[in-house]
Formats: structure tokens, C-alpha cells, sequence
């Protein structure tokens, strides 16, 4: 996830790479890290801390207490931390740093790593709108952004947090069913590939609601609506909106 956010920041130009300081306990990663990115890297998260204005942590949730633990006394007012760790809340890492730091908790999906990703972003009390427009910055650097209260959070993960799994189960049933009809699975898949990517370019360009682009696609009669016809049937409505409540509810519970 941070690759993906370092590679988004750099390619928009809102960052330069020599101002970028990347940490990583893989020698691996950050020989990766250094030759595609040209930032500077090291194993030390102290001095990473001590060298920048803006720290981005990107752990996994159950290592990140003792990231705050080996960061704490390098971390000054003016800094300010932004959390990707999914269902940790800003309380818990503001518990871990020193009293009155800024904290920013983001939520961002996978297609981030190409440059379509979908974030939410809520701020601690102690951010500033400045601080809030800088975060905003880096994240449209790989996507969209939203800012919701941190409560909503959840949902953010049941929606756009997982929601690239359910679109992935989308495209492989569409390619299945286009198989089933005769079409070779590499024919079958790209078209549905496809047809997803366009259709919600389409869907965010135009502007439209997308019960009116749909029903621009529907002819009396034709073989759209014979399609939606099997997909109402089928409760796609319903079951996409309980996939959404499902994995909200599971954030929950784990973050509990
Ligand atoms: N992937 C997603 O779709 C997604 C979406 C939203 C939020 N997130 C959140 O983003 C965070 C990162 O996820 P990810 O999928 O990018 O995980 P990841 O691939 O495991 O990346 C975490 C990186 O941090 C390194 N690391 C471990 N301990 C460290 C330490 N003490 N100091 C510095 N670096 C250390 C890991 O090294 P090793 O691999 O060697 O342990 C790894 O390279 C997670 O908290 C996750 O909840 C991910």
C-alpha cells in the first residue's frame, strides 16, 4: 500500500523522490524501493521520524503499536501521522504518541496501486484543515478521496475496502457466463474486464445517476432488459447491498 502511495505522489509531481524516506525491515524491499523510486531508504524509523514533516505509517494493524513505540519521543508538534492500518482507531494511535499529535486515519483500496484507488480519510482532533488539504493531496495522487467521520469508517471498509473483491467475483462470473455462451475465456475475460473499467469511467465522467445510464441501454424489448430481467431474479440488488453490510458489520466486530 505505501509503494502504491509513494509511486502515485511522485508520478502526479506533488512530491519529489529525494524528499521521500522510506522504511522497511526487507532489505529486499527497500533495494526495490530505491531503484524503481529513486527515494531514500533505511531500516531506522526513528531517523526517518527525526527527517520528515509528514509520516505515513502503512504496517499491518498488530505491528504498528511497536512502530509507535520506537517513534514516540522522535515525533514533534509539528508533525503530522497518517495511519493506513485498517480498523485501528486515531484514539489508539494518539495513545501511542505524544499528547496532541496529528493524527490522520485513511482508508484506501488496492486499485491505488494503479492510481484508481478509492480513500476515505478522517482527522483527529488535533489536525488543522491545512494538515487535512496536505493529506487529501497525497491520497488524490492515487485516486479519489472522501473525508468521513471517523464513525463511518467501517462502512468505508464494507464499500471500497472490500468492495474490489466483489467486483473481481463480478468479472469472473460475467467472463464464466460468456464461456458458457461459446466465447474463448481469454475473449470472454477481457471483455468483461473491460466492459467494468469503461463502464464506471463512463459512470464517473458523465456525472449521471446510473439508474438513467442504464436505462439508456435498454431498448424495449431488447437484450438488455432480458439481462437485468434475470439479474432482478437473481437479487443482485440486494445481495450486493447485504456484501456491503456483511463486511461492514465483520469491521466492526474485529475493531471491537
Ligand atoms: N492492501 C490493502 O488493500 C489495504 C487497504 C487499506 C489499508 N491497508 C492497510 O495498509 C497497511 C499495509 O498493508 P499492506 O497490504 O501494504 O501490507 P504489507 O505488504 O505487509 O506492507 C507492510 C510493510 O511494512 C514492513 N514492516 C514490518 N514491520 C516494520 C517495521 N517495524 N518498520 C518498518 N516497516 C515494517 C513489512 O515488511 P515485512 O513484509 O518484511 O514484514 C512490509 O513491507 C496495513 O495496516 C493494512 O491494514 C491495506
Amino acid at each position: 500500500m505505501s509503494e502504491a502511495l509513494v509511486s502515485g505522489v511522485i508520478h502526479a509531481g506533488i512530491v519529489p523522490s529525494d524528499c521521500i524516506f522510506t522504511t522497511d525491515i526487507s532489505k529486499d524491499r527497500l533495494d526495490h524501493l530505491e531503484r524503481t523510486y529513486q527515494v531514500h531508504i533505511g531500516t531506522d524509523n526513528e531517523e526517518a521520524v527525526k527527517w520528515a514533516s509528514i509520516i505515513l505509517l502503512a504496517v499491518k494493524p498488530q505491528v504498528l503499536p511497536k512502530v509507535l513505540k520506537t517513534i514516540k519521543k522522535s515525533i514533534k508538534k509539528n508533525h503530522l501521522v497518517i495511519s493506513v492500518a485498517a480498523g485501528v482507531p486515531i484514539s489508539k494511535i494518539v495513545a501511542g504518541l505524544p499528547l496532541r499529535t496529528a493524527v490522520i486515519r485513511a482508508m484506501p483500496n488496492t486499485p491505488a496501486m494503479v492510481l484508481k484507488g478509492a480513500t476515505a480519510l478522517a482527522a483527529g482532533e488535533n489536525v488543522t484543515e491545512d494538515q487535512l488539504s496536505v493529506a487529501k493531496e497525497i491520497f488524490e495522487a492515487s485516486g479519489k478521496v472522501v473525508v468521513v467521520e471517523e464513525k463511518l469508517m467501517d462502512a468505508v471498509t464494507g464499500l471500497s475496502g472490500s468492495g474490489p473483491a466483489y467486483v473481481y467475483v463480478m468479472i469472473e462470473a460475467l467472463a464464466d457466463g460468456g464461456v458458457r455462451m461459446g466465447l474463448p475465456r481469454n475473449v470472454a475475460l477481457t471483455l468483461a474486464t473491460q466492459t467494468v473499467l469503461g463502464t464506471a469511467q463512463l459512470a464517473l465522467e458523465s456525472g449521471e445517476h446510473p439508474g438513467v445510464l442504464k436505462d439508456r441501454v435498454a431498448s424495449p424489448g431488447g437484450t438488455t432488459i432480458a439481462g437485468l430481467h434475470e439479474l432482478e431474479q437473481g437479487g443482485i440488488r440486494a445481495t450486493l447491498m447485504n456484501a456491503v453490510e456483511a463486511a461492514t458489520r465483520r469491521s466492526q466486530e474485529l475493531g471491537s
